[in-house]
């Protein structure tokens, strides 16, 4: 392992959350890229604004693990994580508008919507989503061309109809919002959920690997990984939303009951919540004992998502 590395898991997200903070921040830049015609400032300022404001990253922290795991430096990884992070910034700034979770908090500050306008909000949505397939498709991110092509490919089936936005309209119909509610059963909210939020973090596993040139086995096996700490990672966020407080999870809590919304704590209680999570962990470190000790960050990793207090 490379020695300037941190070895310790809190190090070592502060390293790669940091390290995303400054490519991002050089890669959104008011300068127009080749092809572009000019950047306008108000919308370079709302992406930047959506984009810089203090994540955990931890999506770009799974791509950069997972693909450390298999050889690959950090630079491409990172460049993939940044092109993800765009996705999920883009997620939550859309997730917030106020037709959907209407959102005025979101990592302590003020939702883009309410620090600029509604519409400024759609666009930087629609500018980070755009901007996420620019990265991923560009050499940094890995000199094979078929590589890129397969991030891509797999980027856009994990975030699109039958990935993220499939499960945020799920999300939003087990509201009762399009009519026709009816009572969620625990399988329809295990499905909503892999689809709204599993998807991006099994993807950003699947996509560590895919750089990495993983063979079949062991993609499955990061494929098995991603999926339950995907899963976990939802269900500690229905939690935090019940248990959190907003000083701390930089967000409002109590959303989800009174929205009406189909979590796993609404359908099983705080404790059966608790027990499904502590299962999706010990999945989700079973998955990975074919890596031996090598996968010791990913372990870290699935445990902070399960313990995580913001
Ligand atoms: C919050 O994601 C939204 C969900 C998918 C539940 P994160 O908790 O990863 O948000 P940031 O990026 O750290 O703010
Ligand atoms: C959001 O789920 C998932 C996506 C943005 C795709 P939530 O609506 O529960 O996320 P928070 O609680 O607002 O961060
Ligand atoms: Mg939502
Ligand atoms: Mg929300
Ligand atoms: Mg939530």
């Amino acid at each position: 392992m490379d020695a300037t590395l941190s070895t310790s898991f809190a190090g070592r997200l502060d390293e790669i959350a940091a390290e995303t903070d400054a490519l991002l921040d050089r890669l959104l830049s008011d300068k127009a890229a080749a092809g572009e015609i000019a950047r306008p400032a108000r919308l370079i300022e709302a992406m930047r604004y959506a984009a810089l404001s203090g994540g955990k990253r931890l999506r770009p922290f799974l791509l950069v693990e997972t693909a450390a795991l298999f050889g690959v430096p950090r630079e491409p990884a990172l460049m993939a994580g940044a092109a993800l992070e765009c996705v999920h910034g883009y997620s939550l700034v859309h997730d917030d508008l106020p037709a959907m979770d209407n959102d005025a908090l979101r990592r302590g500050q003020p939702t883009v919507h309410k620090a600029f306008d509604e519409a400024t909000a759609i666009l930087v949505g629609d500018g980070l989503l755009t901007f996420a397939f620019d990265l991923m498709s560009r050499v940094e991110t890995h000199p094979d061309s078929n590589v890129r092509i397969a991030l891509v490919s797999e980027l856009a089936r994990a975030a699109g109809l039958g990935g993220m936005v499939g499960g945020q309209l799920l999300d939003l119909a087990s509201e009762g919002r399009f009519g026709g509610a009816r009572k969620q059963t625990e399988a329809d909210i295990v499905k909503l959920q892999a689809m709204k939020t599993g998807a991006l973090l099994r993807f950003a596993c699947r996509a560590g690997a895919i750089l990495g040139g993983a063979d079949a086995a062991a993609l499955a096996a990061i494929d098995r990984f991603g999926a339950a700490a995907g899963t976990a990672f939802q269900i500690a966020d229905d939690l935090l939303d019940v248990e959190g407080d907003t000083e701390t999870i930089g967000k409002q809590t109590g959303k989800d009951a009174a929205a009406g919304k189909a979590t796993l704590v609404a359908a099983l209680g705080i404790d059966g919540a608790r027990a499904r999570l502590a299962q999706m962990l010990a999945g989700a470190e079973s998955a990975l004992a074919v890596f031996g000790a090598k996968a010791d960050m990913l372990r870290a990793a699935a445990r902070f998502i399960a313990e995580r207090r913001s």
